[in-house]
């Protein structure tokens, strides 16, 4: 089957090879036909280096499909259900599943996810995040497949297995953000997109994009940003919605230190800070002693949009459904699988919301 590797961290580009095939399904495991994958910010960085990946890898962490066999004891799909794949399973039972944070359970993606599920020649290969879904085919521990009506078109679904779930969740289970309030938004990406229309659907009264790319202003506008604005005119916006209070809760969405310390600064006194990109682990922020506790500002990181994916995949088909969240719309460009690295390459430039491949 055809899939996309990355050979190396630091390669130009990945070797999309037809030669790629699966390991198992073996018991508790489920193979899985891909239909949709959404080119995610992540993906770039694990080419990158920015995020850590075992090489040789095929990447891909947003997908969706149908499965096409399980192994013996799955219980919660069957052949021919469709799936969003989960890139962070919720194991169902150490303390962080029953505590309701699911998102933070490590126990399936640092343990079998960290196996590889494909081989080639002679080589065994990793999946990315322990999925890998720029693939024809993936197998998946159980729990990383949450199944959905059949009616859900599968790329819609796709981006839900990333992007949507950690934007929507960014701004409605982890900040919890309040109606009326002010939001800002720095990076309007996908990522950053869906926190846009996730502060909309909580019902924020103002809501700043920020990006360095002008076409993403109208981008962010599009989806519920009330106004839109480059870095450099951040400030006099914020005096204009806030009396230069600064925002109620201010969102990171690239994944640098410089954006983190500026989505600080933007927040107000009392305020919220979250972030929501993905950074090195050795990019530091630096915030002095003082103002950590004199501004009384709450930083929160939020991983995988701080989501259940068992019930929040569901709640967000229903919004979708409901007409309160748009996702037809963040899809830019559909490609096939050998055209993933134009896809990197108009990311890179900043020039599409969401790319997604499709797998016939
Ligand atoms: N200031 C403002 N905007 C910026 C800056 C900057 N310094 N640098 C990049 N951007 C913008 C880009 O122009 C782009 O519109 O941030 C946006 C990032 O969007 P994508 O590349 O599409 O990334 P996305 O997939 O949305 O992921 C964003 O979330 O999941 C994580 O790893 C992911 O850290 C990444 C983040
Ligand atoms: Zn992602
Ligand atoms: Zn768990």
């Amino acid at each position: 089957m055809r899939a996309a590797v990355l050979r190396d961290v630091g390669d130009d580009a990945l070797e999309v090879r037809d030669d790629v095939e699966v390991v198992g399904p073996g018991a508790g495991e489920v193979l899985v036909r891909i239909a949709a994958a959404g080119v995610c910010h992540s993906d770039l960085s694990a080419i990158t280096g920015v995020l850590p990946q075992p090489t040789p890898a095929v990447l891909g962490h947003e997908g969706a499909g149908e499965v096409l066999a399980v192994g013996d004891g799955v219980r919660n799909v069957s052949e021919g259900d469709h799936v969003i794949i989960a890139w962070a399973p919720p194991c169902g039972s150490c303390r962080f599943c029953l505590g309701g944070q699911a998102n933070l359970c490590s126990k399936i993606m640092f343990g079998v996810g960290l196996m590889p599920r494909f081989k080639y020649a002679d080589t065994m290969a990793f999946g990315f995040g322990g999925t890998g879904v720029f693939a024809e085919q993936v197998v998946l521990p159980s729990e990383a497949v949450v199944p959905i009506p059949s009616d859900v078109p599968f790329d819609i679904a796709a981006l839900i297995g990333c992007a949507v779930t950690t934007g929507v969740g960014a701004a409605v289970n982890c900040a919890k953000v309040r109606p009326g309030s002010s939001v800002v938004v720095f990076g309007c990406g996908g990522v950053g997109i869906s926190t846009i229309q996730g502060a909309r659907v909580a019902g924020a009264a103002a809501i700043v994009g920020v990006d360095t790319v002008a076409a993403k202003l109208e981008d962010a506008k599009r989806f519920g940003a009330t106004h839109a604005v480059l870095a450099a005119d951040l400030m006099g916006v914020s005096d204009e919605i806030t009396g230069g209070d600064g925002f109620d809760y201010a969102f990171e969405v690239i994944g640098l230190s410089q954006t983190i310390r500026a989505a600080y600064d933007a927040t107000r006194r009392g305020g919220t800070t979250v972030i929501v990109g993905a950074g090195r682990s050795d990019d530091m922020v630096e915030l002095s002693a003082f103002e950590l506790f004199y501004m009384e500002k709450r930083i929160l990181g939020t991983f995988y949009g701080s989501a259940d994916v068992r019930s929040d995949f569901g709640r967000i088909i229903d919004l979708w459904r409901a007409g309160r969240l748009d996702l037809e719309g963040m899809i830019s460009r559909r490609l096939d699988i050998s055209q993933v690295n134009d896809a990197f390459d108009a990311m890179r430039k900043g020039e599409v919301i969401r790319q997604v491949i499709q797998f016939t």
